[in-house]
């Protein structure tokens, strides 16, 4: 492969972003669609069983309607899991397509089945982890695709759940036990949005063994689902040191955030409970 293709390919990477404004009344065609299904139709996944199908949603109606259903699914969230940074969905109304990733549980049965009682628990989570991994790779790719075609989408995952997995099976016809992991509107952006929050390189990037200094501690999470997060998701820059309220908005965890030793003194944490929220911050406190 050539540089300048290799080059191509980080700035479609790079320049993958969530989107939750299109502009109204744009259209493309169905090659541009089908070539971006495609994408993900080559995505790799467990025993190479393709536990997906794909529905792209481009008539003008049905896209009113499974607008509505995700404007339902952003009330629930409102209402009933309060705190989270949740947009309202109106936005679906300007997307050219919207594409279903639907998630087909039946293939599960062909990743490694264990033969023994003793082994059940060894196979029955990962192969789990295998399916919801192949379909995350499939949506990845679509999302790939699109932004090669200049188009922008965003990865909704509401439509997994289970009331809004209900409404768009009996919508689009499809059977109510399968689900749709992967809800991706496409447009063209209102405004360019090239940029978001990642972490250092060097503080994700571990070269040939874990090293402790770059462990986020239970109280970094702790911070940033509490009061960091909703910034984290929607501002349009990389790096926390552009923002112009840093101090205010990260206080002491400048190092923590900004830098390669997220933990200097290099000490690692015990388990704990983490299926839940632990403190309440500046951005969640509305839950209470
Ligand atoms: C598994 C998964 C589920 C997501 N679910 C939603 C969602 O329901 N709604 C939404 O607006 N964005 C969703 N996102 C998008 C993330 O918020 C977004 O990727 C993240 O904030 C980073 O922004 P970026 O995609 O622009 O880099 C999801 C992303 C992933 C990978």
């Amino acid at each position: 492969m050539s540089d300048s293709r290799q080059l191509a390919f980080h700035e479609v990477v790079r320049r993958r972003r969530s989107v939750r404004k299109f502009e109204p009344g744009k259209t493309v065609s169905r090659e541009v669609l089908a070539g971006i299904v495609d994408c993900g139709r080559w995505a790799p996944s467990g025993a190479n069983v393709q536990c997906f199908d794909f529905i792209v949603v481009e008539d003008a109606a049905m896209r009113e309607a499974v607008t509505g259903v995700f404007m339902r699914q952003a009330q629930r969230l409102v209402d009933h899991a309060r705190g989270f940074p949740a947009v309202k969905k109106s936005y679906l109304a300007n997307t050219v397509a919207i594409i279903i990733v639907l998630g087909d549980p039946r293939w599960k049965v062909c990743f490694p089945q264990s033969t023994t009682d003793e082994y059940n628990a060894e196979y029955q989570d990962n192969n789990e982890a295998i399916f919801l991994c192949s379909l995350g790779a499939a949506i990845q790719n679509i999302q790939l695709g699109v932004t090669a075609e200049g188009l922008t989408s965003a990865w909704l995952s509401g439509g997994g759940e289970d009331q809004t997995n209900a409404e768009l099976a009996e919508l689009l016809g499809y059977p109510s036990w399968m689900k749709a992991y992967g809800t991706i509107p496409i447009g063209y952006p209102q405004a360019t949005q090239h940029r978001r929050y990642r972490r250092p390189l060097d503080q994700c990037l571990h070269w040939n063994s874990y090293q402790p200094t770059q462990y986020r501690t239970h109280q970094q999470l702790d911070f940033y689902e509490s009061t960091l997060r909703p910034f984290a998701m929607y501002r349009d820059a990389e790096d926390i040191n552009d923002w112009p309220d840093k101090q205010t908005r990260l206080g002491d965890w400048q190092r923590a955030f900004t830098t390669s030793e997220a933990n200097p003194e290099g000490q690692l944490q015990a388990e704990e409970d983490f299926s839940k929220p632990r403190v309440t911050g500046r951005s969640t406190r509305r839950r209470q």
